[in-house]
């Protein structure tokens, strides 16, 4: 047995741009690099604003885009450039995505529960239907729903919370090992949102399961997460422990982002074709640090030289404030004066 469950190595998305950027080339993703331990079921948190790669890296860890260099290494198979249907049906299966809204999970002229028999029979997974049964309501009593509840019921006919519930119940029923849940509860009112999230901290240790969580939302993700990767511009700027993270930032970026905490964009799905602003297709294109132009702090370095990855106060920092080049340079530059 690996003792990864899952290695993200290096790995780069160059988008081809069109429009009025036609020509241009885009690195939505920048050499991210981690890990997640097997065994140890965590839930890990990607934050960062719009645009900054979020959804490209858990697109890449599914299968559905195809890296443009690095490695996906899943319970220690390559799984960087799945071609074949079955063999992506073979990792759907243990790594499921959850949507961000759950009226396009579902289609509208299609029972909701249909969906459940459908994975059991797609994925073979019971003999008889006494078995396809207890499959199917174990997941569903774990979201806080019964087979009973939703039998027969067309999407219209449950509420955005319940649907949601059911997406969930739905990628539990092959007993994945990994959750990729983008945007999970950003279309779920904001009364349900937070009973939503506790579900993931409950199911990581039950299913154990562990979830890439995705959001804008920095007040749950503080509160159900175990690390968390910032993004910016492609980059991750700053990966660690969620407490450490949160409640000592040392990225300039992961600052302003913390004290800002922005809200969560309703118009972000996991497709759409997000038009770029001038400022990010030259932030996306700078050699030196990507929060440059706007960083309070930009020294004359961080103009054209990529920042290094330090390891800083148990945590990994991309930015030229913590090199040790920076660092002993203001030492020395504090014994002078
Ligand atoms: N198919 C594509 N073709 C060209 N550019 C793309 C494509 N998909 C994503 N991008 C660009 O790559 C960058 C990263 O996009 P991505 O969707 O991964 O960001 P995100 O962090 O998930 O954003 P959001 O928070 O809005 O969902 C964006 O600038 C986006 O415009
Ligand atoms: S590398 Fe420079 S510009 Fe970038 S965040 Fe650090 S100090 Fe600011
Ligand atoms: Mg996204």
């Amino acid at each position: 047995m690996p003792n990864k469950l899952l290695e993200v190595k290096n790995l780069v998305k160059i988008f081809h741009l069109g429009g009025r950027f036609f020509g241009s080339k885009l690195k939505a993703v920048n050499n991210v690099s981690f890990d997640i331990e097997a065994g140890k079921p965590e839930i890990l948190t990607f934050a960062g604003e719009t645009g900054s790669g979020k959804t490209t890296v858990a697109r890449m860890i599914l299968g559905l885009e195809e890296p443009t260099s690095g490695k996906v290494i899943y319970k220690g198979r390559d799984v960087t450039h799945i071609k074949k249907r079955q063999e992506l049906m073979k990792h759907m299966k243990e790594v499921q995505p959850i949507f961000q809204n759950p009226f396009e999970t579902f289609n509208p002229l299609k029972k909701v529960d249909s969906y459940l028999f459908e994975m059991t029979d797609n994925y073979h997974l019971a003999k008889t239907n006494e078995e396809k049964l207890k499959v199917i309501e174990e997941p569903l009593n774990s979201v806080g729903l019964t087979l009973k509840e939703i039998k027969g019921r067309y999407p219209n006919e449950l509420s955005g919370g319940q649907l949601q519930r059911a997406s969930v119940a739905r990628a539990l029923i092959t007993r994945p090992s990994l959750l990729i849940a983008d945007e999970p509860v950003s279309m779920v009112d904001a009364s349900l949102r937070m009973s939503i999230v506790n579900l993931f901290a409950e199911l990581k240790n039950k299913f154990n399961v562990s979830v890439l969580y995705i959001t804008h939302d920095l007040a749950t993700a503080y509160y159900i997460s175990d690390r968390i990767a910032i993004m910016l511009r492609g980059d991750v700027v700053e990966f660690g422990d969620i407490e450490k993270v949160m409640l000592s930032p040392l990225h300039p970026y992961t600052k302003i982002l913390i004290e800002s905490v922005p809200q969560p964009d309703p118009e972000g799905t996991w497709k759409e074709d997000i038009k770029l602003s001038a400022l990010e297709v030259k932030e996306f294109s700078r050699l030196g640090c990507k929060f440059y132009e706007r960083c309070p702090f930009a020294m004359e370095v961080c103009k054209n030289i990529e920042p290094p990855n330090v390891f800083e106060d148990g945590r990994e920092v991309k930015c030229h404030l913590y090199s040790k080049e920076i660092k002993n340079y203001k030492k020395v530059k504090k014994f002078v004066e």
